[in-house]
């Protein structure tokens, strides 16, 4: 998750960002809202629910990858790096780097301090003798990481494919972010979701219980909740498609009846079949991957896959820039 908002909905006062993000997005062509105001205390809960799903193959197989390449990766990353890690730790993947690669400071960035803080003492408990550093800030600009590692060489950690969730302008930014947070020499293991046949990839993100739906609706239940509104939450459906011109997976609410409704005291109407746009994931292929490492600063090292081509998990390098021929 980008920028998770871990709060109760019930109490706390709507997030400035978050009101000026929906009326903007309820107002333009075609309705957009972004992706990261899905993660409330309820849209948390539900993704750890997807992440275990039948039809969610990310998680589970990039989990199995990391454990199976633990050797391999420490001996291509050496001893003493500080790892650095986009978001914050809170899956079952980071004790598995820590595990393998054995870092002199772990410091796991992320925009929401009590998760940060809540992820950091739970692994204080599982690795006593790590140096472990929370840093809230926000990693897509970059950033002036903590003396205590500045000589240290440093391995980003990026897992997830949560590169996928910004087009690809954004993900190159962010990757140029990430290069100047670390510095040269760094490196940077990162997973990304590999572009495969539709029939897997729609049901992975419209599994037949339902929860990525819930997940998606809970935007509009959030918008009820947090900024006053009137969304009649029954007349939107869920909707997954594959845009291969795009190489990427669509979620959007589509509104099932015209409806009328208010947030935040300004009035919207929405037509039968017309939709609001919330998350794209973006899928890469080998080479479209080991470009958009390129175009981010990073040289590609060394990549893994499942045996069915399904995840890539990819090893690259801050390597000092080279002028063009
Ligand atoms: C967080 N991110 C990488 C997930 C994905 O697969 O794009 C978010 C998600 N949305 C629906 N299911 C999972």
């Amino acid at each position: 998750m980008l920028k998770p908002e871990i709060e109760d909905g019930q109490t706390s006062l709507a997030d400035p960002q978050f009101r000026a993000d929906v009326l903007a997005g309820l107002t333009r062509r075609p309705r957009a809202i972004p992706a990261r105001w899905f993660y409330d205390h309820r849209g948390s809960q539900l993704f750890e629910a997807i992440t275990d799903l039948p039809e969610y193959y990310p998680t589970r197989t990039e989990t199995q990858l990391l454990r199976e390449i633990g050797p391999e990766l420490r001996e291509l990353v050496g001893e003493g790096r500080a790892m650095v890690e986009f978001g914050s730790g809170s899956s079952t993947k980071t004790p598995i780097l820590l595990d393998s690669i054995m870092p002199s400071a772990y410091v796991p960035i992320d925009i929401s301090g009590d998760f940060l803080r809540e992820s950091s003492r739970t692994l204080a408990e599982r690795f006593p003798d790590l140096l472990i550093l929370p840093f809230e800030a926000d990693f897509t600009r970059p950033l002036t990481l903590p003396r205590t590692i500045e000589k240290a060489p440093k391995l980003g950690f990026f897992p997830g494919s949560t590169i996928g969730n910004l087009i690809p302008l954004a993900a190159i930014d962010l990757l140029r972010a990430m290069r100047a947070s670390l510095e040269e020499g760094a490196m940077l293991v990162i997973g990304m979701d590999r572009i495969k046949d539709a029939q897997v990839l729609v049901p992975a993100y419209d599994d037949a219980q339902g929860v990525t739906a819930a997940f998606n609706l809970n935007l509009l239940e959030r918008i009820n909740r947090e900024l006053d509104g009137t969304i009649p939450v029954d007349a939107f459906a869920h909707k997954a498609i594959w845009n291969d011109d795009r190489a990427r997976i669509e979620m959007h609410l589509a509104a099932t009846r015209d409806t009328a409704f208010e947030v935040d005291g300004r009035p919207f109407e929405i037509a039968a079949g017309e939709t609001i746009h919330t998350e794209n994931s973006h899928k890469y292929g080998p080479r479209d991957a080991r470009i958009l490492l390129r175009a981010g600063g990073w040289t590609p090292i060394r990549e893994w896959t499942d045996a069915d081509g399904k995840f890539a998990v990819i090893l690259a390098e801050a390597q000092a820039e080279r002028p063009a021929p």
